[in-house]
């Protein structure tokens, strides 16, 4: 899968995502990642690619035809036919299941945007999707593209070492994941739980399954409206 991000700060996307697990996947070619710097499609003598806005008003509004000319970069080589995604407050919020969609792809193309937002005209002839992190306004587009370059690579195969461990997390079904513990088996008085020592693996399913269900009832009660539980849990949990 190939990942291709238009931005302002072609360095802070880059040294962030060649990190860790992505960084890894990228250095054993499971993924690409590639930057274009939308300043260095500027045709002003100062490299200039923001303008005041029409209308009046705070801030600078970064202009269509850099945005443009650097889409079209990426497009002569790709071609036409990628999902154009712009990282915007004003987009649908992405979720897990959105990752899901993201990753069946082969070529995702992000456009961050700065200062307070881009030319909408250059909006409505590439973009195909408009995805928010969160109800919150940050600076620039590069963080929300960081975040969702990582949900979605994650769930392409080969990037996790442990290819089935995408599969029984947070949000899959609709459900919490249940809690997790690792050595020593007692630390500061407190025990696991015996049930993950005694190597009966129906037993552990099971209690994990309990965890699962009642962890989401505690904390994300919204989610569990959707989650698929069988007779028996919607009655012990009073769902
Ligand atoms: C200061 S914001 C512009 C906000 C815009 N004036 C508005 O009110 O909708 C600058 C850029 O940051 C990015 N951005 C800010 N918050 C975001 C969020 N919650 N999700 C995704 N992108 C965001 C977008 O690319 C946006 O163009």
């Amino acid at each position: 899968m190939n990942f291709h991000i238009m931005t302002l700060f072609k360095e802070m996307v880059l040294d962030g995502l060649n990190t860790s697990i992505i960084g890894k996947a990228v250095e054993k070619g499971v993924i690409t990642i590639d930057a274009v710097d939308i300043r260095e499609y500027s045709t002003n003598k100062h490299k200039k690619v923001d303008d005041y806005p029409y209308g009046g008003g705070a801030g600078m509004v970064m202009q269509a035809e850099p945005v443009y000319a650097a889409y079209q970069s990426i497009a002569d080589k790709i071609g036409q036919k990628a999902r154009v995604i712009y990282l915007t407050p004003q987009g649908q919020t992405f979720n897990q299941k959105m990752a899901e969609e993201f990753a069946k792809e082969e070529d995702l193309i992000f456009l961050c945007g700065h200062y307070e937002g881009i030319d909408e005209r250059v909006l409505d002839k590439i973009v195909t999707d408009y995805v928010s992190i969160g109800d919150y306004v940050l600076t620039g587009g590069e963080l929300p593209a960081m975040v969702m370059i990582d949900a979605i690579a994650r769930l392409v195969p080969g990037v996790l070492n442990n290819d089935v461990s995408a599969e029984f997390e947070s949000f899959h079904d609709n459900l919490l994941e249940y809690p997790q513990y690792s050595r020593p088996e007692t630390w500061r008085d407190e025990k696991v739980p015996d049930v993950l020592l005694s190597g009966h693996h129906g037993n552990v399913a099971k209690w994990r399954r309990e965890q699962s269900v009642l962890r989401t009832a505690e904390r994300r009660p919204d989610l569990l409206e959707k989650a698929e539980l069988s007779v028996e849990e919607r009655k012990r949990f009073n769902l």
